[in-house]
């Protein structure tokens, strides 16, 4: 491959490790992103990449700021912080759903201010601005499902993937704000700038993503 090599960072877990077997797969292998060591940098000149391994909520801010050329983010971090990057392809992994979420028989009194608590209060704020829902936003690091069981806040806003979380506390899924899943995002100058090699990546994985579909 001709011209610099192209800067992917990877979210550290499980999904990047699926997300760098697609990329593999399409053709962007690099071996020693799998070994088991504190490295958090790792290149193939063959193959033209060098992958980073950073915290999955900090892609997006690699991809924006043009530290690395593409990332694997997920679409609850795109619609929660809205960095300023090309959405490339949807990678069909890491799914799940952006969910308001509290006791089953919870019943929404609209002449009461509701109380939310999440991780997401960009996403929380919209979904009930556009309702015209006044509400209380109690924003939180983790561990959201105890608000409602400590009488913090009376629904939460979070992700559900499977379930257990919300069933395990007595909780279930109230209303669906968004479906969630990983997404290949591009810093916008390199799209300009590197865009030949960019479409190439984004083409091969399209392809690879299929197969995988397919398989
Ligand atoms: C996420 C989310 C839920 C859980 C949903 O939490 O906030 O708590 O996963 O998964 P489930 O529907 O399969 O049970 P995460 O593991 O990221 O930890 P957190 O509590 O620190 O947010």
């Amino acid at each position: 491959m001709s011209g610099r090599l192209l800067n992917i960072a990877l979210p550290k877990g499980r999904l990047g490790e699926r997300a760098y077997a697609l990329l593999a797969r399409a053709g962007y292998p690099c071996p020693a992103v799998l070994e088991d060591n504190r490295r958090l940098t790792f290149e193939n000149e063959e193959a033209g990449v060098r992958y980073f391994w950073v915290k999955p909520a900090d892609v997006a801010v690699y991809v924006e700021h043009g530290a690395t050329d593409l990332g694997i983010a997920g679409k609850d971090i795109l619609l929660e912080h809205r960095p300023d990057v090309y959405e490339l392809l949807d990678l069909r992994m890491g799914r799940c759903r952006m969910c308001v979420a509290g006791p089953a028989d919870f019943i929404d009194r609209p002449e009461r201010t509701l109380r939310v608590a999440t991780k997401f209060p960009n996403i929380a704020r919209d979904y009930y601005g556009a309702r015209g829902r006044d509400i209380e936003l109690i924003t939180l690091g983790g561990s959201i499902e105890l608000a409602p069981i400590v009488g913090l806040s009376d629904v939460i806003v979070d992700i559900v993937e499977t379930g257990a979380t919300l069933r395990e506390n007595g909780l279930a899924p109230l209303r669906e704000i968004a479906p969630i899943s990983a997404r290949l995002i591009a810093n916008k100058a390199s799209f300009k700038f590197c865009g030949e090699a960019v479409q190439e990546l984004a083409r091969r994985v399209e392809r690879a993503v299929e197969e995988n579909e397919g398989a």
